[in-house]
């Protein structure tokens, strides 16, 4: 049976490790602080952002919270990211996806200064990383996921083969680019791709993020693999809604060395590099 990797686990580790720099930097400096942008009434969404602003204020990072109605109009929300673009106590800007339809996420997000795009989804910081420049912003969930790699292959991921299940902009191409960074092997599979189990059951490293729940079983992993499920899916049962991952727990556990959990494997990690960039944000900031 494969290990189950405590994300929860060490994403508490690495906010108690912010949280105790924050406080060593609090006697000479202002605190850190995030602006979180939350437009319409998203049930997901708003349940992100809550737990965004908790851990926020555990770790001692200020959070300034705009809650805007569903219709609210382009230009608002626009004027709005500029003046917390402007404003010097702001490091990091977070606006919530998905946003309402009448308004267009590219302009939106093109919008954030790239040194407070705390997700990484500006398109100056994904040239920067794909440049594999080490102070690009990388967004948050696949940081995470190189992490969890780490954490049960220790820090060197030289020669892994890594497969990559989705080519999402917030998920599949970032996590490509760092695993590459990462000196990793590196193939991206999607739905077009043929045969895919077959060439997943190549890899050191099976990352899956196609916001498909179970799409993964066994079939897919090669024995002794690191199998890492991004997904999240609520789906309907007898018994009452549950969240499914993208890859079949039970199923993978089987054959593969270890696998994260849903929840409790990336999505604590999530949060804890949403920190981070803030973090890494405000030592540019404050110097
Ligand atoms: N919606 C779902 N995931 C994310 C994320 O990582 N960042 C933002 N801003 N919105 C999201």
């Amino acid at each position: 049976m494969a290990k189950v990797i405590d994300g929860k686990a060490i994403a508490d580790a690495m906010m108690n490790e912010l949280a105790v720099r924050i406080e060593s930097l609090k006697s000479d400096h202002r605190a850190p602080a995030l602006a979180v942008v939350l437009v319409g009434s998203d049930a997901a969404s708003e349940i992100y952002v809550r737990n965004k602003i908790r851990r926020c204020e555990q770790l001692g990072v200020r959070s300034i919270e705009h809650r805007l109605p569903e219709t609210t109009q382009q230009s608002d929300l626009l004027g709005i990211i500029t003046s917390l673009n402007n404003d010097e106590q702001i490091d990091g800007i977070l606006v919530q996806m998905p946003l309402p339809t009448h308004i267009d996420e590219k302009r939106v997000l093109n919008a954030i200064r790239p040194d407070k795009d705390v997700d990484g989804f500006h398109p100056v910081n994904v040239g920067r990383l794909s440049l594999g420049e080490a102070d690009a912003i990388a967004p948050c969930t696949p940081q995470g996921c190189v992490t969890l790699a780490k954490s049960v292959l220790g820090p060197d991921l030289s020669g892994k083969r890594v497969a990559i299940v989705g080519r999402s902009n917030i998920v599949g191409k970032p996590a490509a680019a760092l695993f590459l960074a990462e000196n990793c092997t590196v193939q991206m599979l999607h739905s077009k791709t043929e045969s895919p189990q077959q060439l997943a059951a190549q890899a050191d490293i099976l990352v899956v993020a196609a916001g498909r729940a179970h799409l993964v079983d066994e079939s897919w992993v090669k024995p002794g693999a690191v199998v890492i499920d991004v997904g999240i899916n609520r789906v309907q049962q007898p018994t009452g809604s549950k969240l499914l991952g993208d890859v079949d727990f039970d199923s993978v556990t089987q054959v593969a060395a270890a696998v994260t959990p849903v929840p409790g494997g990336v999505g604590p990690m999530t949060i804890a590099y949403l920190l981070h960039n803030t973090f890494q944000c405000y030592l540019k900031s404050v110097g």
